[in-house]
């Protein structure tokens, strides 16, 4: 399959492209923060629809898939028009073409639209309640993409790995800060089911070669509170777990509101995929491993 990603040089966008080019063509489009990447790159504005019409009509890819986002909470709320046009205008675009040219659409959202008021895991029926602009824009952004292109996958994501600017991800904020000797804080009051980011990117693909439809929560199936995951870094690393101090979100200087119950059901995927989801330990084991190979290195040195 010829696979086009806006959003390469993020953090899903990027391990996602590693994945896929063992067995798939991949062009990535980035606006200018990737050099050197082992896979084909249009360095072209995401947001300039002709530019990007005109990828898709040369390019003939078999799937666009979107992980270009305005993903930081905090400019979200600073710049909400921003967060509209990437979050919601973008996939609705990108749906839009696609569809028009017989090309399948997946878009990643976030498990985050819920309000975390629920008591057990959510599921794709149960009905979100998004709580900052975030969350409101990337839930616009799904009910947008299945307006403009009623066949495309939208996936709910949560996720941790390496990433090109080394701290992208709440992994790499436990292990650079504890490797540092720095204390921290792991919040205890704030449960949710991280995913290392390339396990993600395999059940996209998996996902695609299946030919599925419509929403799926693609997240961990082992539910946790930030606190065990910061411990979890530490244990498998050789790090000390006493610099990670519990403490609750409320009070942490976060200004942005959060859900305090990001657990998501992966009952839908695993049966659509037809097998159970890797486990928490089997992802970290591979995060480790990735950083003994060097691999946070060669992300790292496909940046401009
Ligand atoms: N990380 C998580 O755990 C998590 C959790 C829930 C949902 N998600 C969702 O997963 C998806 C991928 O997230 P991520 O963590 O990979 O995010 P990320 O690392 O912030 O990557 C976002 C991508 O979007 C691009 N982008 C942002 N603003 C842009 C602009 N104005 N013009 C062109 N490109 C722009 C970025 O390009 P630059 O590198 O040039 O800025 C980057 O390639 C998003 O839809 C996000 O909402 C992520």
């Amino acid at each position: 399959m010829k696979l086009l990603i806006p959003g390469a040089s993020g953090l899903l966008g990027l391990n996602l492209a590693m994945e896929a080019m063992r067995e798939h063509e991949v062009i990535g489009v980035d606006r200018g923060k990737l050099k050197s990447a082992p896979f084909q790159v249009f360095n072209t504005n995401i947001l300039n629809r002709a530019a990007i019409n005109s990828i898709l009509d040369s390019a003939k890819p078999d799937w666009l898939i979107n992980c270009a986002a305005l993903a930081n909470l905090e400019e979200c709320e600073e710049s909400p028009e921003l967060a509209t046009i990437l979050n919601v205008d973008l996939p609705a675009q990108l749906a839009n073409a696609c569809a028009e040219r017989g090309i399948r659409f997946m878009h990643i959202s976030t498990d985050a639209v819920f309000d975390g008021e629920k008591d057990d895991a959510y599921t794709e029926e149960d009905t979100p309640n998004p709580l900052g602009v975030y969350s409101q824009t990337k839930l616009e952004g799904e009910q947008a993409t299945f307006s403009e292109n009623p066949d495309a996958i939208v996936a709910r994501v949560n996720m941790f790995g390496w990433s090109l600017s080394n701290r992208r991800s709440l992994g790499e904020f436990f292990v650079n800060n504890l490797s540092e000797g720095k204390n921290v804080n792991g919040f205890t009051d704030v449960i949710f089911c991280p995913m290392l980011v390339n396990v993600t990117a395999r059940l996209l693909l998996e996902m695609l070669a299946r030919n599925l439809r419509g929403l799926y929560h693609v997240v961990g199936a082992q539910a946790m509170n930030k606190y065990q995951f910061g411990v979890e870094m530490a244990r498998t690393f050789g790090l000390r777990e006493s610099l990670i101090s519990p403490k609750s979100v409320e009070g942490s200087g976060l200004t942005v509101k959060r859900s305090h119950n990001l657990w998501l059901s992966t009952h839908k995927l695993s049966t659509d995929v037809g097998h159970e989801i890797p486990t928490f330990s089997t992802g970290l084991a591979e995060f480790y491993t990735q950083f003994q190979q060097g691999y946070p290195q060669k992300i790292r040195s496909y940046q401009q």
